[in-house]
């Protein structure tokens, strides 16, 4: 690929804390016009990766390009390409949200009409419509998040990093975050977000990269991904809780696989590579007694491909220790 095509291209990043290496050598490719997921856990150091392609952060070690810019060496450029969630944290606090966003407007060069114009659109988009005449001094913190957002989608850049962008948002918000994600790539961006959903990846990205202690564990499509970790996913209640560690021991053992168990409704899911051993999970759950509730086969969830990955549970699903289990 001709590195003009590429909105990023790092290699090798590292960012060192003390002793606690955040970002140990990522490499990241991300294709211009794409959106690009980087999903990981709390402390996985996707903001620190996003910080250093932003410019914001100095690597340790390494390097990164934007649109074939480097980092390093033409940041200037680089930053008038970028647009960065969160760096317009010091709106006046006496003003309305409408006046924050037209002044943010005019000074990115927009005249008076378009920017009043552009105002009024973005806080239609984010449902801050009716505060738009409120000082910020009232706004609740999901609000000022939103408009946080809304100002840094005033340029439309290049390129857009996103960091969580739907954390702490209402369902409803989320989906009018998710549906503005998709139109800025429709009208030409390039979008990176990070994400600790994975359900938020699969809607969106067109590759994700897993992260996780500073390192990229798996890369791909999200159906890559999932068929790396077989073909289909077991998803099984069963009517006595009691015997939930029990049936799970027993699905890990027949299937040779681990387990994660939902934290709502206490559902054992597990990857399948082979949909035939279904008849002999059955016949054992049978005589040890357990007696099912449901049991279904699906395509696999990318909780369950990071559980593959990593080892390690999500935060959406509740670990039982192997100890519990022996
Ligand atoms: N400015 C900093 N100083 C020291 N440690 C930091 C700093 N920023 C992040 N870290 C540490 O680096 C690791 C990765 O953090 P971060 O990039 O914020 O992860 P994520 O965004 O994936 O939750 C964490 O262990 C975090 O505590
Ligand atoms: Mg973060």
């Amino acid at each position: 690929m001709d590195h003009k095509d590429l909105a990023v291209e790092a290699r090798g990043l590292v960012k060192v804390f003390g002793d606690n290496r955040a970002v140990d050598g990522v490499d990241l490719n991300v294709r211009a016009g794409s959106i690009y997921g980087v999903l990981g856990p709390n402390g996985a150091g996707k903001t620190t990766t996003i910080r250093m392609l932003a410019t914001l952060l100095k690597a340790d070690a390494g390097s990164a390009k934007i649109f074939g810019y480097d980092v390093a060496k033409d940041a200037q450029i680089v930053r008038q390409l970028i647009g960065v969630t969160g760096q317009y944290a010091s709106v006046d606090e006496s003003l309305s949200a409408t006046e924050n966003l037209v002044i943010f407007s005019r000074l990115l060069g927009l005249s008076r009409a378009e920017s009043k114009r552009k105002a009024m659109e973005l806080l239609e988009e984010f449902g801050l419509t009716e505060a738009a005449r409120r000082p910020l001094k009232h706004f609740s913190g999901g609000m000022r998040r939103r408009l946080d957002l809304a100002a840094s989608l005033i340029a439309q850049p290049p390129l857009i990093f996103l960091d969580e962008p739907t954390t702490g948002l209402d369902p409803r918000t989320r989906n009018q975050m998710w549906d503005t994600i998709r139109r800025l790539v429709k009208e030409g961006s390039t979008v990176l977000l990070t994400t600790q959903y994975l359900q938020e990846a699969d809607e969106l990205a067109d590759r994700i990269a897993v992260i996780d202690h500073g390192r990229v564990v798996a890369e791909g499509t999200v159906n890559d991904l999932k068929e790396s970790i077989g073909t289909s996913s077991l998803h099984l209640s069963i009517q006595n809780e009691q015997s939930l560690s029990k049936a799970r021991l027993i699905v890990e053992r027949v299937l040779n696989v681990q387990s994660a168990v939902t934290a709502e409704g206490g559902k054992i899911t597990a990857p399948m590579a082979d949909a035939d051993r279904v008849t002999d999970l059955l016949i054992t759950l049978r005589e040890a007694g357990i007696q099912l509730e449901e049991l279904s086969v699906q395509k696999p969830t990318l909780d369950e491909v990071f559980l593959s990955i990593t080892g390690q549970n999500t935060a959406s699903n509740t670990q039982v220790k192997k100890e519990e289990l022996a």
